[in-house]
């Protein structure tokens, strides 16, 4: 029988024991800013496997490298002086911190992590567990979210207990993640630099600091396999999911709805709990429509709602503008499916 992953508190004794277990190239959880990483050292083929092994992500959708600093960060990527001057600069303003680069790879990065693209995505994360563990095993770590492919991502520890505790031995417990949403994803391989994924981060911020047009996220539409990270249904709760914008659809009858809002008063707005019927619940995601806040709560309450029986979850989405943009579309893909 397949014994349960053990939860461990932060604290210098389990960050030893995670450290050991990295490095006899099995897969840990970790907590980032963003959300749960399930990480491996990049130079273990074996860990590398594990982590498509354990998610059941295909091959071909790339893992992000999560360094330590500057110095292990350029030592994996094969750029101009140019090119480094911009990415320095960002690298001042944003990191450590949710901004992972996409840039042309050094050869001895692994093709398991690129999934034999000429590019790496890499990122310097904040939390301060994570930096812990990268300071004391003095590698590289390749960590995509901890979550089962396809699955919302896990934004505390008991998120991936329930989806991956039967598949891991260790998940270190950092806390509830910061930002709630996965790092903004900026492609620095091509002529102008494009965001390929929304987060904290914003293009406009990008733009201003490096003074230089940021080409902004479309939103994708994709069924294309050889972009799976990429594709319209990611991110998904098993409960049916519907989105609207500023007024919650009538519930239809005999179905158990949950009502999410951006904030109490937008719940207040749409009429009471008893307007929507009585089998049907209404929730929000912040007190006063606070993007930030929004980001924060959204993965762990559709967690919530998906372990409760709902026929269908109504989810109110915010407007496109800084963080909202990330919120919307981790939204839009979770509702893709159904
Ligand atoms: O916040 C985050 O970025 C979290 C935490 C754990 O760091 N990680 C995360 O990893 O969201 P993951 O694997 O769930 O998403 C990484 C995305 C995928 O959509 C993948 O396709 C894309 O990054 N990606 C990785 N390498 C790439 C590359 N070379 N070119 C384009 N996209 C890449
Ligand atoms: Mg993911």
């Amino acid at each position: 029988m397949q014994t349960l992953a053990k939860i461990l508190k932060y604290s210098d004794e389990s960050i030893k024991i995670v450290v050991d277990s990295l490095l006899s190239g099995n897969v840990v959880a970790l907590p980032t800013e963003t959300v749960y990483g399930l990480g491996g050292i990049i130079n273990s083929d074996i860990a590398l496997r594990k982590i498509f092994e354990v998610k059941s992500r295909p091959f071909i959708d790339p893992l992000i490298v999560h360094v330590l600093n500057n110095s292990s960060f350029f030592q994996l990527v094969d750029i101009d002086s140019i090119l480094r001057e911009k990415i320095e600069k960002l690298i001042d303003a944003f990191c450590p911190g949710p901004l992972t680069f996409v840039l042309n790879k050094q050869k001895h990065v692994s093709d398991l992590i690129t999934a034999g693209k000429k590019t790496v995505a890499i990122r310097i994360p904040q939390h301060r567990a994570f930096r812990h563990v990268l300071r004391e095993i003095c590698c590289p770590i390749a960590a995509p979210s901890a979550n089962p492919f396809g699955y919302l991502s896990p934004t505390c520890a008991e998120h991936v207990f329930n989806s991956l505790g039967n598949k891991i031995e260790y998940i270190l417990d950092g806390g509830h993640c910061e930002f709630g949403v996965e790092s903004t994803i900026l492609d620095c391989s091509g002529k102008k630099m494009r965001i390929l994924r929304p987060g904290a981060v914003s293009a406009d911020e990008i733009s201003q600091c490096l003074n230089e047009e940021i080409l902004p996220y479309k939103s994708i539409t994709t069924t294309d396999p050889s972009a799976p990270g990429m594709l319209k249904q990611h991110y998904s709760p098993q409960t049916k999911l519907r989105l609207f914008e500023t007024h919650a659809p009538d519930s239809t009858n005999n179905l158990k709805c949950a009502y999410i809002f951006l904030s109490r008063k937008d719940a207040e707005n749409n009429g009471t709990s008893s307007q929507f019927g009585e089998s049907n619940h209404v929730f929000w995601l912040s007190e006063s429509g606070d993007f930030l806040e929004i980001a924060q709560n959204l993965f762990s309450l559709l967690h919530i709602l998906d372990l409760q029986n709902y026929d269908m979850i109504y989810c109110q989405t915010p407007e496109n503008i800084g963080i909202g943009t990330a919120i919307r579309d981790r939204l839009t893909r979770a509702a893709a499916k159904f």
